[in-house]
């Protein structure tokens, strides 16, 4: 069955395309919270799935300004995508995939990214698992680190008011250098990462806005909630740590450290981190951080050329894909990059991979010789895997994207 599918017009219809994804949440969302979601997401850049007058699924793209190697990329940030359970497995989210990744193209964004609710979804429209996400639980006890306190290193509470005056630029200055960061609107800072209502707290206590000065100067945030608990009259507590940025190695580590020493809690806690992240080797017990690792964001190149071209090139040299897509067959071919740009060519392949597989590696978080090991990616040419990796090499951070949207 051909399913309608539109951008939706008026409040009504993004709250039943919104509703769709809702469901699964227990259900919702009310006439304010869908007022509210509106402000960061346009209603134009949600898509309903109706049959005939009832909306039975949606999809939503937040505008992103995403951080690649080398730029920053403007990126569909795919969001709220859902079926009713009453039209599951007809099509639905496959006419709805369809559409927004026209729609995505059509607005000039090179790329789409995603997090996967699970991860066998999204393959089969062409993206690809481009960064990983680490879960630490630490038992207090061993959170030393190696190096001594940071002389000129200030930490303080502040209040999610004046959180929104400094936090953003810290943000700005972290993302600029980081792959998989995207930009925060105001209205996003207000609305979203500095939103507390208590039925979001699971139990926890209130959002604290940790803020850390280094020579006077705000160099790094954090955001943490404590989730008290008692058993034989001893503290289980812990500390949960939401998203905590700092600028650099120096306030990365004493923001850290006042996370990780926080008296009277029995472990720390923390999601959605950087797998390499510096505390890796500034902890003195490492392994006491007990690092679980799953995948982070997807991405897809919705057109290729223009999303190849946008990223940079660390060497010197070429190299032609072999390229095959089948839910956009106008990326199919061969794709030659060459002085940082993708062209489509005749020349001979390299290599010869799915679309999912450039997702995969366009953001640094896999090499194309992972892929080849792990029969992904076809060498055509001998040494392709070996140039395509020197290309795309960056001396910069794994990618991380510190926020599911
Ligand atoms: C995930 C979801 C949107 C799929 O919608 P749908 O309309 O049933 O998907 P389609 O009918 O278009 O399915 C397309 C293909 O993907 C497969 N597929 C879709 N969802 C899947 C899932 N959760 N697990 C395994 N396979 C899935 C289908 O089997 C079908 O495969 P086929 O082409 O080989 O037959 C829907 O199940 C849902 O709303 N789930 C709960 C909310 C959720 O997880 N949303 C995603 C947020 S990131």
């Amino acid at each position: 069955m051909a399913w309608d599918v539109r951008p939706t017009k008026d409040l009504n219809e993004f709250k039943g395309a919104v509703g769709a994804i809702s469901h699964y949440f227990g259900g919702g969302p009310d006439d304010e919270r869908a007022e509210r979601f509106a402000k960061v997401l346009p209603l134009e850049r949600m898509h309903a799935a109706f049959d005939g007058d009832a909306v039975v699924g949606g999809a939503g793209a937040f505008p992103f300004q995403l951080t690649v190697p080398g730029g920053i990329v403007p990126c569909g940030g795919v969001t709220v995508v859902g079926v009713l359970p009453t039209h599951r497995r007809r099509g639905v989210l496959t006419a709805m995939m369809r559409a927004q990744l026209q729609d995505i193209r059509d607005r000039g964004e090179p790329i789409a990214a995603l997090w996967a609710s699970e991860e066998v979804i999204y393959g089969r429209f062409g993206y690809g698992m481009a960064s990983l996400a680490g879960e630490i639980a630490l038992p207090s006890g061993y959170t030393g680190l190696r190096q001594p306190p940071d002389e000129t290193a200030r930490t303080r509470l502040i209040s999610l008011d004046e959180a929104k005056t400094i936090l953003p630029a810290i943000y700005d200055r972290v993302r600029a250098k980081t792959p998989g960061m995207f930009n925060r609107t105001e209205a996003w800072w207000e609305l979203r990462s500095l939103f507390d209502p208590p039925e979001r707290r699971q139990g926890g206590g209130e959002k604290n806005v940790l803020l850390l000065e280094l020579d006077g100067e705000p160099a790094g945030y954090a955001f943490y909630r404590v989730f008290s608990g008692f058993e034989y009259g001893a503290s289980t507590g812990r500390v949960e740590v939401i998203e905590a940025l700092g600028d650099g190695a120096v306030a990365t580590r004493e923001l850290w450290r006042v996370l990780l020493e926080m008296d009277w809690l029995a472990t720390q806690k923390a999601f959605l981190l950087p797998i390499d992240h510096p505390l890796l080797q500034q902890l003195r017990y490492p392994r006491r951080l007990q690092m679980r690792i799953g995948d982070g964001l997807w991405v897809r190149l919705v057109d290729v050329g223009a999303a190849l071209s946008a990223r940079a090139y660390g060497g010197e040299g070429s190299v032609v894909f072999e390229v095959e897509d089948a839910f956009l067959p106008e990326n199919t071919g061969r794709w030659k990059i060459a002085d940082g740009t993708a062209e489509k060519t005749d020349e001979a392949a390299d290599l010869a991979l799915d679309v999912r597989e450039l997702g995969a590696t366009y953001l640094g978080g896999f090499t194309f010789g992972e892929l080849v090991r792990a029969g992904l990616v076809r060498e055509v040419t001998e040494g392709g895997a070996a140039r395509a990796d020197t290309l795309f090499l960056t001396s910069g951070p794994k990618p991380w994207c510190p926020e599911i949207f």
